[in-house]
């Protein structure tokens, strides 16, 4: 599948249900680690479903193009601005600028990266300029786009128990409809 624009739900859950082909060398496959992340957002703000779908979806690019990480966060935005709308899609596209913007201004920060987010952290661009810092800072999105950032980098638990897709998949249709 490529990393075209998904225009359904069906899309969304056919591409994360082969989320379990997908380790990516970390502890979890790509859809234990498109779950935990969800869940973990649903429990820190439990009303923005928006928040909570882009959490779910974040990586959907690695699944749809692999070995993509550099652009994946992007790349991941367009395929879901069709569906899910602007402020998803711009959480999308930020989480992996986010990690930048984390390791350039909070030195405790780069400690609670896995490996694997420490090498794409290079081909992602690796520390922010002063500029690119203040940029980011005008971003009216960028608390939630942290919020999510740090859920994605706890959301890679090896056989944590939480919902599966069938919790979901009406939250996916809701966002969809607005
Ligand atoms: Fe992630």
């Amino acid at each position: 599948m490529s990393a075209d624009a998904l225009l359904s739900v069906d899309d969304v859950l056919a591409l994360l249900r082969r989320g379990p082909g997908f380790a990516d060398e970390e502890d979890v496959d790509q859809l234990a680690h498109a779950l935990q992340c969800a869940a973990r957002l649903e429990q820190e703000a439990p009303l923005d479903l928006e928040l909570q779908i882009a959490g779910l979806v974040h990586d959907i690019a690695s699944i749809a193009a692999p070995d993509s990480p550099a652009t994946h966060a992007p790349v991941g935005g367009r395929m879901v601005r069709a569906l899910f709308g602007t402020r998803v899609a711009q959480l999308v596209s930020l989480h992996a600028d986010a990690k930048r913007y984390l390791v350039t201004t909070d030195p405790g920060y780069r400690a609670t990266l896995s490996r694997r987010s420490l090498e794409t952290l290079v081909a992602q661009g690796g520390l922010l300029s002063d500029p690119a810092v203040a940029r980011m800072q005008q971003l009216p999105e960028l608390e939630d786009a942290l919020t999510l950032r740090r859920a994605d980098d706890g959301a890679k638990v090896a056989n944590a128990s939480v919902a599966g897709l069938d919790h979901w998949e009406p939250v996916l249709r809701r966002v969809a409809s607005t």
